[in-house]
């Protein structure tokens, strides 16, 4: 009897720990995984290869995740950006994802679209600095979604823009808006592929200089 109750009390608290030690919902910019070097700890099985996209809290489901990775690889190899490297070495647009439920905000003006929206801007350039170094020819882009804050952001740098341009971007996020409207795991999932699949399209295609 005596011994179930202990099991019991220890079950408990082993759960209770799980529950206390559990990963963060609010991510501070240097605290967020970096899916090249820490894989598991973005949310997928250890036997997946690095990669560019990082969901720790599962804010879309698995397979999403793994259907955009490989994405995001079809993207770099399928593209060619613009600087000798790129050409030389037949490689292409870096575009990464960071997924989170909630960010923790670096400016924290006020609770105002437009400052959440900074923040958003803030947050995923230092992303792009932590995760992107190795795209020196500057044709990083980076998709950021914090689900409570209802930021779908995307960062893009000189090259990328290039094909990607601001305006394109802000017609895809309204065209896409109604899946994340209702913070629905599956419609964000549909969602996020749905920009991916675009901005894919958009970088593939030949430059017109
Ligand atoms: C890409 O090309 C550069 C020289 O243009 C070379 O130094 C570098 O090692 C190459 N990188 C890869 C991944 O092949
Ligand atoms: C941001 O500001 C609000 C109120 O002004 C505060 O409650 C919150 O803790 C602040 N910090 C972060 C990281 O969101």
């Amino acid at each position: 009897m005596i011994t179930e109750m202990y099991s019991c009390c220890i079950l408990l608290m082993v759960s209770l720990l799980s529950v206390c030690s559990g990963i963060e919902t609010q991510w501070k910019v240097q605290e967020f995984p970096n899916p090249i070097y820490q894989v598991e700890d973005c949310g997928r099985s250890a036997d997946v290869e690095k990669s560019w996209i990082c969901d720790p809290n599962k804010v879309i489901s698995e397979q999403d995740v793994n259907d955009i990775s490989d994405k995001l690889v079809e993207i770099y190899t399928n593209s060619r950006c613009n600087c000798a490297m790129c050409i030389n070495n037949r490689t292409g647009y870096v575009v990464m994802v960071a997924i989170m439920p909630k960010m923790y905000r670096i400016i924290n003006a006020s609770n105002s679209m437009s400052d959440i929206i900074q923040d958003a801007r803030v947050y995923s350039y230092y992303l792009s600095m932590y995760w992107g170094s190795f795209a020196t020819c500057k044709q990083l882009v980076l998709l950021l979604v914090s689900r409570d804050d209802g930021v779908v952001y995307t960062l893009t740098q000189m090259d990328a823009r290039r094909k990607l341009t601001d305006e394109m971007i802000t017609k895809i996020t309204l065209d896409n808006q109604k899946y994340f409207d209702g913070n629905d795991r599956v419609k964000m999932g549909q969602g996020i592929k749905s920009m991916i699949n675009k901005y894919g399209e958009l970088l593939r295609k030949p430059s017109t200089e």
